[in-house]
C-alpha cells in the first residue's frame, strides 16, 4: 500500500484563525472573510451597546418645501459614482436628494412615500441603480480612536412596489487610507424585500478601527435595469460598547 502524505499550505497564512483546508485556501471563522480571513464580516452592533450614543456621523439629507433638494453630496461630506438629477425622471445611473418617492415609472414605485427621519420635508437619497456596479456612497470619517468598535449604520428601503424584480443589495466596504486603503470590513446588506407601503430597514456592519481615519463606502451589489431601485436615509457612524464619545481628536 502507497501512503501519499499531502501537505497543504497556504501562503500567506490564514489569519484570525483561519484553516488552511487545501492549497492556499483558508477556512475562515465566523466573523471573518477573504482570501486570508484579513476581512472583518460582523454585522451591527446589540440596541443595548449603542442606546443614546449619538452619532460620529449622521446624515440625514436635511428637509425642504421642494420635493428635489438643490444641495449635493460634497454638502454632506461624501462622493458617489451616480449623476444627480433636480427634476425629473430618474434613469439608471442616477439619484435625487428628494422628500417624497416620486412617481417616474408608471406608479411602479411606492409614489409619495417619505423618508425614514420623519421630519415634515425631509429628504432621502433616492437612487435608480445602474446595471453595472456603482458606488452610492464614498465618505470619510477622522479622529476615531483605535482599537474601538464602531457600527456604519444605514436605513434602505425597496422603493419597487412590484413582485419578482430585481432586489436592492448594497455591499458595505470600510477602507483605511493610511494602511494603503487595505479593505477592512466587508458585508452585504443581501436583497432588500419589496412590501406593500415603503419599509425602512436598518442595514450596515460593526469593524474595529485599526486608524484614526477611514473610508465608509456602499456599492450597488446587485445588477441594474427593472429594479435594484432604493432610498436611503441616516446614514451613521456610532461607536458600541463603550462609555466616551467614541471620538478622539488629535
Ligand atoms: C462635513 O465635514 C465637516 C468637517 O469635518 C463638518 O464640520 C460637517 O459637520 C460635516 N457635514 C456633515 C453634513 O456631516
Ligand atoms: C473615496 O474617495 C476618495 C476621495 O474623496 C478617494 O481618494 C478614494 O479612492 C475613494 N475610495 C474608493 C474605494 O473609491
Amino acid at each position: 500500500m502507497i501512503c501519499l502524505a499531502i501537505s497543504v499550505t497556504c501562503v500567506p497564512e490564514c489569519k484570525n484563525n483561519g484553516t488552511c483546508v487545501s492549497q492556499n485556501n483558508c477556512s475562515c471563522p465566523s466573523g471573518y472573510t477573504g482570501p486570508t480571513c484579513e476581512i472583518q464580516s460582523v454585522g451591527l452592533c446589540r440596541d443595548n451597546e449603542i442606546l443614546d450614543k449619538k452619532p460620529i456621523l449622521l446624515v440625514t439629507f436635511g428637509n425642504g418645501l421642494s420635493k428635489y433638494s438643490q444641495l449635493t453630496p460634497d454638502r454632506f461630506n461624501f462622493s458617489t459614482t451616480y449623476k444627480q438629477q433636480f427634476q425629473p425622471t430618474t434613469y439608471d445611473g442616477s439619484f435625487s436628494f428628494i422628500n417624497r418617492v416620486p412617481n417616474d415609472f408608471n406608479n411602479d414605485w411606492h409614489t409619495d412615500a417619505t423618508d425614514h427621519t420623519g421630519d415634515p420635508g425631509g429628504y432621502m437619497f433616492l437612487i435608480n441603480a445602474d446595471e453595472k456596479p456603482g458606488q452610492f456612497y464614498n465618505g470619510t470619517v477622522n479622529n476615531l480612536c483605535i482599537g474601538l468598535r464602531y457600527e456604519f449604520s444605514v436605513y434602505l428601503a425597496n422603493i419597487m412596489k412590484l413582485t419578482g424584480r430585481i432586489k436592492p443589495s448594497v455591499r458595505f466596504e470600510v477602507r483605511s487610507p493610511s494602511l494603503g486603503n487595505r479593505l477592512l470590513a466587508q458585508l452585504s446588506s443581501g436583497d432588500v424585500p419589496e412590501d406593500t407601503t415603503l419599509a425602512w430597514r436598518k442595514y450596515g456592519l460593526s469593524f474595529i478601527a485599526p486608524s484614526s481615519t477611514v473610508v465608509l463606502l456602499m456599492i450597488s451589489d446587485a445588477p441594474g435595469g427593472g429594479g435594484n431601485d432604493l432610498a436611503i436615509d441616516d446614514i451613521a457612524l456610532t461607536v458600541c460598547s463603550h462609555k466616551g464619545s467614541g471620538f478622539c481628536p488629535s
